[in-house]
Formats: structure tokens, C-alpha cells, sequence
């Protein structure tokens, strides 16, 4: 789990992924849904170098492996995530999932699909929303275009890779120059074609002032409609 931005663009005080939202810092939750999920066998957090937050903001129970070695970019982190599950054992054609610490409305089940639906492919995939709104190409904040939202789809994380192809996709990408947002794009680098899994519109990541506000409500109504009272029961 990458863990190691500051969250420039949320206006927060402290990195995003420390922030409240509904009780908790945004990394318990994110933490919490990933330890309920069935054969993982180790978590990952990889934390900035300076960080002195992590330690009191980890969820109740978190024994997962905390890497203090976070980079400048999101895949110089998921590398050093990578190299600390290897040190810990991981074998080239171990699966590993990479999730974002700032996308903490992943539910379980979520993740459970994604596995279902990766385990036996070749290659391995990624969540993703299929793209529902008319799209799109702007030019000096003017609309010039309309571009087909057929077959476009929105990234999300985890993203479901065997660690050596991962590790490969990474250094091969980094090696070329190329721009790497996600893990996908880097194995998409390499000739391979990364499965797609359609998950929720609320499995967004956290990054602008307003995202806060959003989890917020989505927290309060899972937790309304697991007390029952939307049903009176
Ligand atoms: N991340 C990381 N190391 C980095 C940059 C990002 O581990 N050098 C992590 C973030 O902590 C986050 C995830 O990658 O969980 C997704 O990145 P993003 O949403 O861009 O977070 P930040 O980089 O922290 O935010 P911003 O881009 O607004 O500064
Ligand atoms: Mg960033």
C-alpha cells in the first residue's frame, strides 16, 4: 500500500491519509477493509522516509510490515513495497495486490472480486469504473471534441499482478522514462493486457478538498444502513 504522498492537492494540514473522515484516520479504514481480506498473507505500508505519523494512526491490530522507504513518485513507493515483500520471502509468481491508502471506501468484497476474477488469468487486472458521462477534449478550457466513452474506463486500485512481472513492468518503465500513474500501465508497457474488473463510483480516491465530505456521507450511510433503521427493523 502506498502510503507516502503528502496530499498536495487536499488542502489538509497533515498527509490526506491521516486525516479524519467518519471517526477515524483515512488509513484506518483503508487498512481495516484489507485485513478482512481471506489469504492475504502480508500487507505492505509504505511510508515516507520522514514520516512520524503512521505508528499512532495504524488501526487496532495492523501487524503488517511498515516500510519507512517511500519515493518521490507513487511507483518509486510501490517498488519499495515490492522489495519489502520480497526481503519478507514473496516468490516471483506470488500475487500481489497494489492498493492506494487514500482510496479507504474499499470494501472487502471489492477486493474478493477483483481476486475471483484475476486468479486464474495470466496476466492479472485491476478495478476500474466504466466511464458514464459524455467525454470530453478541452483546449483552453473550451470543449473541442466529443469522445466516445465506449471501452473507457476509470483506474482504480487494488490493481492484481504477480510480483516479478510487476517488478519487471516497473523497472522497465522506469528505465524507459515512461510516465507510470498506475501499475497496469506499466504491465499495458510490456505488451500485456491487464483484465478489467467494473467496480463502484465509490471506490474513488481521495484527493481534492470536496472528497472528504463525499466519504464522509458514504461512511454514515453504511453505517445507517447496517444499524437497520432504513428498514425499521
Ligand atoms: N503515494 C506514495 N508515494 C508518493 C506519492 C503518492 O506512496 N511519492 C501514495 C499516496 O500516499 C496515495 C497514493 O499513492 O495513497 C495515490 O496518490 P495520490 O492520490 O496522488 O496522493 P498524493 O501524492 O499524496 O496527493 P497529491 O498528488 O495531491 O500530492
Ligand atoms: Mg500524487
Amino acid at each position: 500500500m502506498p502510503c507516502a504522498g503528502s496530499g498536495s492537492r487536499s488542502g489538509a494540514q497533515l498527509p490526506k491519509q491521516y486525516m479524519p473522515v467518519a471517526g477515524q484516520p483515512l488509513i484506518a479504514h483503508t487498512l481495516q477493509a484489507l485485513m478482512q481480506v481471506q489469504g492475504v498473507e502480508a500487507i505492505s505500508v509504505v511510508i515516507a522516509p520522514a514520516d512520524q505519523l503512521f505508528g499512532s494512526y495504524a488501526p487496532a491490530g495492523f501487524q503488517g510490515i511498515v516500510t519507512p522507504t517511500g519515493g518521490k513518485t507513487r511507483a518509486e513507493s510501490v517498488r519499495a513495497g515490492l522489495s519489502a515483500l520480497r526481503a519478507h520471502g514473496a516468490a516471483d509468481q506470488d500475487w500481489v495486490l497494489v492498493h492506494d491508502a487514500a482510496r479507504c471506501l474499499i470494501l472487502p468484497e471489492w477486493v474478493q472480486m477483483l481476486i475471483d476474477a484475476c486468479k486464474d488469468d495470466d496476466v492479472g487486472g485491476l478495478l476500474a469504473q466504466p466511464v458514464p458521462d459524455t467525454l470530453k477534449q478541452g483546449h483552453d478550457g473550451h470543449s473541442v471534441a466529443t469522445v466516445s466513452r465506449q471501452d473507457k474506463w476509470l483506474a482504480q486500485t487494488p490493481q492484481m499482478f504477480r510480483i516479478g512481472l510487476l517488478e519487471r513492468a516497473l523497472d522497465d518503465a522506469e528505465a524507459r522514462g515512461l510516465e507510470v500513474t498506475d501499475e497496469a500501465s506499466a504491465v499495458e508497457a510490456l505488451g500485456f493486457k491487464p483484465r478489467l474488473v467494473a467496480c463502484s463510483a465509490d471506490n474513488f480516491k481521495l484527493t481534492y478538498p470536496q472528497d472528504f465530505e463525499r466519504a464522509e456521507a458514504i461512511f454514515h450511510m453504511r453505517r445507517f444502513k447496517k444499524s437497520g433503521l432504513h428498514t425499521g427493523a
